[in-house]
């Protein structure tokens, strides 16, 4: 095979390509995260990489200027590797500090309360059992593995004593009792209906049971390290889902798991994940074998990618998924590490769109038990939506696409360091700004594109097609052939570059509201209900914490609804995976929530398209819809 070695700088990474591979997947084999949105369609221009050595063949590409082009500048999609090379990243192509998903991370440390409060009994899927069995005797002859079930099942509960183990934890059993003088330790795991027994030790070894919960969310996972003996959270982190180089929506890495195999997209998951738990044993002194079970929860793709199952018919009518309810395996199957027969939880989903994250949601918001109506809106690049109380609940999910995140808008980021989050009228009456990590802008994230189009509307700067009116500003400026306005001049931004908005940013941004808000008609229109007769509105997601309620309703995003109806509820994901993990009952609920749950798909809906051209205007094109606002 004709390989080239690629050094990429300034990391010193070294790693090796067939010849004719792209520039991007010699990123990506080097673990190198960079801010790139389109996931290798030459459109976002983000991939910017400076050749110092060796030889490439490129494309040409409108997003690189003449000066870049002399200077060596390539887009890494669109150039592959034809010797070895030294390839230099600029600091603004690659992504940096995982300030605010880390953020994200330390605010669920705090679980306790909360856990508690679902009156569940604390009794965690794996468990270790410590079991003083009756010696043999002439009397008492049974085999040592019935003596060693008949010791478990005292210990669990009757309905649940269904047991089983492996050959290999039979074939130890004998020396491993008598060794011990019948003093020994069973792991248990729970396999839904049966107790595996994962491992048998001598003496007393019950206080070392650990557990990783993760949300695998398209843009960020997740990990939190418990003890599975008290329930304690000992540690939480995060980091960038690599296959965000494969691109920003979940379409677009099916897309690339059909042309490359599900291998490599797994491979990206996998190496995240077993960063993230490594990272958590290492910093809490927890050996990485009394690490008894993984727990994971997020949409029905990344439950494909972990597990390595085809995600080809998910995209085609009639959106069929490989499995929404996978049973629990082994960890080490899908190259997870942690101990070697520890267990893989992947929670149960709804639909090929509405995955376990909702699920685990719908269990962490307690919302299925209410009398009250509870609408359940998870915006991201699907926003999801849950309607329901304790007798039925309805879920379906819309395609908004990244713009909400800051990707397909031209000055988007992620909610990183230099982001700028909030924008706001100050009171000389100017237009004002704040940056995540208070350092110079990059950029713009979600939360601050809100805020920016719904001061930008307030101001009579743009009209409700979101045009720019004309003379109504002097930051309007041209770009090319697009109108936009410049938020931050290029002597204030970090990049020297100016940030601005454009019109056909605008576009993108209304059209990914437009699809959560007629979602969220639609499935009203269905249940015979209206926007007053909900008695709660919980928004979760990252980005939720985020979001000025005002400006999401002035631009339409959200419905028009009294404040004190509405909710910040955080990652309801990672907190419902925990319940689950710690709380068996919670486990039993998650799977009856998945069956109680009604998927509702808009793709079949014939009033949807009417709905989202209603939607495609700020507000909307009812203004008596946001007229408590209009005020
Ligand atoms: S232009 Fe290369 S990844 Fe988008």
């Amino acid at each position: 095979m004709d390989e080239c070695a690629v050094i990429f700088y300034p990391q010193k990474i070294r790693v090796k390509v067939k010849r004719g591979s792209s520039l991007l997947e010699a990123v990506s084999d080097a673990h190198i995260t960079i801010n790139n949105l389109c996931g290798g369609d030459g459109i976002c221009g983000r991939c910017k990489m400076i050749i110092k050595e060796g030889e490439v063949s490129d494309k040409v590409s409108d997003k690189l200027t003449r000066d870049e082009i002399k200077r060596g500048v390539v887009l890494a999609c669109m150039t592959s590797v034809e010797s070895s090379l030294i390839v230099e990243i600029p600091a603004d192509t690659l992504a940096k500090e995982k300030l605010h998903a880390d953020k994200d991370a330390e605010r669920f440390r705090d679980f306790e309360q909360t856990l508690l409060f679902k009156g569940f009994t604390p009794r965690p899927l794996v468990r270790k059992l410590y079991l003083e069995l009756d010696r043999p005797t002439i009397a008492n002859n049974t085999a040592d593995h019935e003596r060693l079930f008949d010791a478990i099942c005292k210990n669990l509960k009757s309905d649940e004593c269904s047991v089983q183990t492996g050959l290999k934890i039979i074939k130890i059993l004998p020396e491993v009792l008598r060794k011990n003088g019948y003093r020994v330790t069973a792991t248990v795991g729970l396999r839904r209906h049966v107790a595996e027994v994962m491992n048998v030790e001598g003496g007393g070894a019950e206080n070392r049971n650990y557990m990783v919960i993760i949300d695998i969310g398209t843009t960020t996972i997740v990990a939190h390290l418990v003890n599975a003996n008290n329930t304690e959270t000992l540690d939480a982190k995060a980091c960038f889902n690599s296959q965000g180089i494969f691109g920003r929506e979940v379409t677009r890495r099916m897309i690339s798991a059909e042309k490359k195999g599900d291998e490599e997209l797994q491979k990206l998951l996998i190496d995240d994940i077993n960063r993230l738990i490594r990272s958590l044993s290492d910093g809490n002194r927890v050996n990485l074998k009394d690490i008894n079970a993984v727990v994971c929860a997020g949409n029905t793709a990344m439950g494909h990618f972990l597990l390595g199952l085809p995600t080809y018919h998910i995209r085609r009518y009639p959106y069929v998924a490989t499995a929404v309810e996978p049973p629990p395996l082994r960890a080490a199957e899908v190259g997870i590490q942690i101990n070697p027969r520890g267990l893989l939880y992947s929670l149960p989903g709804i639909s090929a769109w509405v995955g376990s994250d909702i699920t685990a949601g719908i269990l962490a918001t307690g919302l299925y038990e209410k009398e009250e109506t509870t609408l359940l809106l998870d915006i991201g690049t699907n926003g999801e939506t849950v309607i329901g109380n304790r007798d039925w609940i309805v879920a379906s999910s819309a395609s908004a696409g990244p713009a909400l995140e800051g990707a397909s808008v031209e000055c988007g980021m992620r909610a990183e360091q230099g982001a700028i989050e909030s924008v706001a009228v100050a009171n000389d009456g100017k237009i004002a700004y704040q940056t995540i990590g208070n350092t110079p802008p990059k950029g713009i994230c979600g939360s601050g594109i809100i805020d920016l189009i719904s001061v930008l509307l307030r101001m009579n700067i743009i009209d409700r097609n979101g045009r720019f009116i004309e003379g109504s500003s002097d930051r309007i400026e041209t770009f090319g052939a697009m109108k936009s306005f410049v938020l931050v001049p290029p002597e204030l931004a970090s990049g020297s570059k100016p940030i601005f908005i454009s019109e056909s940013d605008i576009e993108n941004v209304v059209t990914a509201k437009a699809a959560i808000y007629a979602a969220l008609k639609i499935l009203l229109k269905r249940l015979d209900l209206s926007f007053e007769e909900i008695d709660n509105f919980y928004i979760a997601g990252a980005f939720g914490n985020h979001l000025d309620v005002d400006n999401a309703i002035s631009i339409g995003l959200i419905p028009n609804m009294p404040k004190e109806k509405i909710s910040f509820v955080g990652n309801t994901s990672i907190r419902g995976a925990k319940l689950v993990a710690l709380y068996q009952e919670a486990f039993e609920k998650i799977y009856e929530l998945r069956q109680m749950t009604t998927y509702y798909d808009l793709m079949g809906a014939d009033d949807y398209v009417e709905e989202f051209k209603k939607a495609l205007f700020l507000p909307h094109t009812d203004i008596e819809q946001f007229r408590m606002i209009q005020r």
